[in-house]
């Protein structure tokens, strides 16, 4: 089914209900996605971004409800990454007489993953491309998120077409941001930014400066993934910016991996003691919970406190993924602490410690340790550790 959004602009992608991992499996996706693509009707045809190749039938039957393939002229590919390209070998056989249009960064991408022979036409910041009564101007945003990636804004219609940026991993039976449910949404682009974009939002936040000082009227953001923000378009603009700028929240989030249950006790009463001080915490058993809500929680505390037992003389394996990611992540602003429950040789804090500092985490407060199960003093000490840890997260400035 396609969706109309301005005269001859078609959304003609795919939904994808059932899918709960994305980027292989290091990706959550709970409430499945969308792989939007868009044909543009004028004098030329155009089709910008295509769909990952299990959807490619979807695609190509939506494509056949508004007009045979085969008079597709221009194929836009902002980004080279499956979910958006996976469709294109059979749209290039179905359409010969297209060219494909990339970034310069894009036709090393794209031909580095199908390795085809087709008609490259690379495009770099403020190149033009004449439809007919509308044009499509190209503007290069690299590392948003990957070195290929651009947007393509349709004049006329005034609509942006940003591939991955706004977006979301979010299906809905509906096509436009005002159509569903706000907190969802939210939800959903928050997740998408932590997950994806924190490690580039120095990128971000100079490629909207860019964008915002062209002076373009923007009717509609059409992202590739999730809903078309149609209603107040630019709320997801500013938005970006404020996430951007990695400003946390007066909160803390307490992340911990335990054996026989005594590090969680410790996890339960520091966060007495951030309560106590009157600093919302979340408590996340790394374990059993999922690892990307867990980054979309520690991107926005201000306090990142770790626990963990002491298992083989390091961390408990349970906890290894998520500390790969908060040093890949790099995020910024915040402050850290450590903490843990040991037998013998107790070297969990002490390493996570390390980790924070190497991850750009400034260490607030000396690491907690308790031998085998923690007493009522040492609970006590633990309430004392979340008061403290409390106070330096409403303290303002940027330790890092
Ligand atoms: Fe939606 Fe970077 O692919």
């Amino acid at each position: 089914m396609t969706t109309e959004l301005k005269k001859g602009v078609f959304w003609v992608g795919a939904v994808d209900w059932g899918l709960r991992l994305f980027h292989g499996h290091e990706l959550s996706t709970h409430r499945g996605s969308t792989y939007n693509s868009y044909l543009i009707v004028d004098k030329k045809v155009a089709l910008v971004d295509a769909v990952w190749g299990p959807f490619t039938a979807e695609l190509i039957e939506n494509i056949k409800e508004i007009i045979d393939p085969a008079k597709i002229d221009i194929v836009v590919a902002n980004h080279s990454e499956s979910d958006h390209s996976g469709a294109l070998p059979e749209v290039m056989r179905l359409a010969p007489n297209a060219t494909l249009v990339v970034s310069k960064r894009g036709a090393e991408s794209i031909e580095g993953h199908y390795h085809r022979n087709w008609k490259y036409t690379a495009m770099k910041t403020g190149d033009k491309l004449d439809l007919g009564a509308n044009s499509l101007v190209f503007v290069e945003a690299p590392m948003l998120h990957w070195p290929d990636s651009m947007f393509t804004y349709l004049t006329g219609h005034n609509i942006l077409m940003p591939n991955d940026a706004f977006g979301q991993h979010y299906a809905t039976a509906f096509r436009f941001n005002d159509e569903v449910d706000q907190a969802e949404l939210y939800e959903e682009a928050l997740k998408y930014y932590a997950n994806i974009l924190t490690p580039f939002s120095a990128q971000v936040a100079a490629k909207i400066k860019d964008v915002l000082a062209l002076n373009l009227p923007v009717d509609i953001i059409a992202p590739s993934h999730g809903v078309i923000w149609r209603k107040d378009p630019l709320q997801i603009v500013h938005r970006y910016q404020e996430w951007a700028a990695q400003k946390p929240e007066q909160s803390a989030v307490i992340l911990y991996g335990t054996i026989w249950q005594g590090t969680r006790r410790m996890a339960d009463a520091i966060g007495e003691g951030f309560a106590e001080a009157g600093v919302p915490y979340k408590i996340v058993d790394v374990a059993v919970s999922d690892r990307n809500d867990a980054i979309t929680d520690i991107f926005r505390a201000r306090t990142v406190v770790l626990g963990s037992s002491t298992m083989n003389q390091n961390v408990v394996p349970s906890i290894h993924p998520l500390l790969g990611e908060i040093k890949g992540l790099k995020f910024k602003n915040k402050i850290g602490a450590a903490f843990g429950c040991y037998g013998w040789s107790g070297e969990s804090v002490k390493l996570l410690e390390e980790h924070l500092t190497a991850s750009g985490i400034p260490v607030a407060c000396p690491g907690l340790k308790c031998k085998w199960q923690p007493s009522a003093e040492e609970l006590e000490a633990c309430r004392k550790f979340g008061r403290a840890l409390a106070d330096a997260t409403k303290k303002p400035g940027s330790p890092s």
